[in-house]
């Protein structure tokens, strides 16, 4: 049983996802070497994540590899219909996706790919795992362990590992470096900014641009911001991370005080309340408020739905809130991540390394099924080396490599000047 918004969209989904393939040549590799080696049999695999091309090259990987799959969305607004149709007809997995659908659908969905009763949870915000603790403790007997492949899920997961709560070792994908050193910022930084000129066509050129949130997704907007001319703003609670962006060359300030000046605001903080009421009654008419953080608690849409004395839908994706005070706030994407819901997510690109990263992460995991502590491990280094190297070939980059000497000269300790 799956759930799809309509199956014969698949061979427009089709045409999507090879083309994506032709931008993921380490993923692609991969398939085809897991397509001899079948690192997968006999693992019924439950998937947790965004519903595009590049996820489906991914569960094309799997799939080639001998897994059973189950996919459901990580986000009800992310979901690409055609995409999802391809991935059931052509690759062969169970999916449970329907862009737009409510929460209770959505999750309705979460239980239906818990149906194929996984060995691996592969998750994208923690919603599989937190589901499968809580509510679907039945299945943890069979589960060998989990990866994670975003900042808010491994830190949902870690919490669970602090109280004790976690029942199977989780591969946190996110902090490879292979993940978050390029998915996070070149990936959500184009995104991002993606979203919002699909959104708005907002002149970025000679705008005032507030990032909330200087991780690695945060720097990545702000850098491309400000490569279109716009005045960059950086607000943050952490800092050392604050004391990043002044030295980038960036103006930090309190978002309170930021609020009157921005003529763009985006959150990518993984935090909740980031932009309030308070702060959006503060800004200039006609603002655009927009969130890249993955889950939609960065601004108080609650409190901005129950103040606003008019709403009206303006273009895909923008919505004016009209506060007593006669000043209109645009708020992009109903406040979920404006990158995928108003423009295309990744570029297969970068998921190219984040899903080769992933990939190689849960063949690892099978390897290492019974031996692995229920904890959040460290992603093998060789992992990230080899999904590095194979990316630098893919651009035709060759790199130097240690002499003996050298090697022989780092290991030491004795000499100096
Ligand atoms: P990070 O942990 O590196 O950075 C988050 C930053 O926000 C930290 O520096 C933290 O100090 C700051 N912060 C926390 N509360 C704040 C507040 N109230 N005001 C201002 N700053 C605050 O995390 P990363 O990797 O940058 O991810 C951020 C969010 O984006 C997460 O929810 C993550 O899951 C999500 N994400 C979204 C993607 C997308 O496609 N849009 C891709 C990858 C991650």
């Amino acid at each position: 049983m799956s759930m799809l918004r309509d199956p014969s969209l698949a061979d427009a989904g089709q045409l999507k996802i090879d083309f994506a393939a032709g931008r993921m040549p380490v993923l692609s590799a991969l398939a085809e070497r897991f397509a001899e080696t079948k690192p997968f049999v006999g693992q019924r695999i439950a998937a947790c994540l965004h519903v595009t091309t590049e996820t489906a090259n991914l569960c094309r990987a799997l799939v080639a590899g001998g897994a059973e799959l189950a996919l459901c969305a990580s986000n009800p607004l992310s979901t690409k219909d055609d995409v999802a149709a391809s991935i059931q007809r052509d690759i062969g997995a169970q999916v449970f996706a329907v862009h737009g659908c409510g929460r209770g659908a959505f999750y309705a969905q979460v239980a239906g790919a818990l149906e194929v009763r996984p060995t691996i949870i592969v998750d994208d915000g923690a919603d599989l795992t937190t589901t499968v603790h809580r509510e679907r403790t039945d299945l943890l007997g069979d589960i060998i362990g989990g990866s994670e492949v975003t900042s808010t899920g491994v830190l949902r997961i870690r919490n669970m590992a602090a109280e004790g709560a976690l029942r199977y070792p989780v591969l946190p994908t996110n902090d490879a470096a292979t993940k978050h050193l390029f998915d996070n910022r070149y990936g959500t930084g184009q995104n991002t900014i993606d979203g919002i000129l699909r959104a708005t066509n907002v002149l970025l050129a000679g705008a005032t641009f507030v990032v909330a949130g200087y991780g690695w997704c945060g720097r990545g907007v702000a850098t491309r911001a400000r490569g279109m001319g716009a005045q960059v703003i950086v607000t943050e609670v952490d800092p050392v991370r604050a004391m990043e962006a002044r030295m980038d060359g960036l103006q930090v300030m309190p978002m309170a005080r930021a609020a009157g000046l921005g003529d763009v605001f985006v959150t990518v903080t993984g935090n909740r309340d980031v932009i309030t009421l308070a702060h959006m009654e503060r800004m200039k008419d006609g603002a655009i408020v927009c969130n890249s953080g993955h889950f939609d608690v960065e601004i108080a849409m609650a409190a901005l739905t129950g103040a606003a004395t008019r709403r009206r839908e303006i273009r895909p994706d923008c919505v004016e809130y009209t506060l007593p005070s006669g000043r209109r706030v645009l708020v992009l994407a109903e406040g979920r991540l404006v990158g995928q819901v108003a423009a295309e997510a990744h570029p297969a690109e970068v998921m190219d390394m984040t899903f080769a990263t992933q990939a190689l992460a849960l063949e690892y995991l099978v390897r290492n099924a019974g031996s692995l502590a229920p904890a959040v491990h460290e992603i093998p280094r060789e992992i990230e080396n080899a999904v590095a190297r194979a990316k630098l070939d893919s651009y035709g980059i060759a790199i130097d490599e240690l002499a003996e000497t050298q090697q022989e000269y780092l290991a030491l300790w004795l000499p100096g000047t």
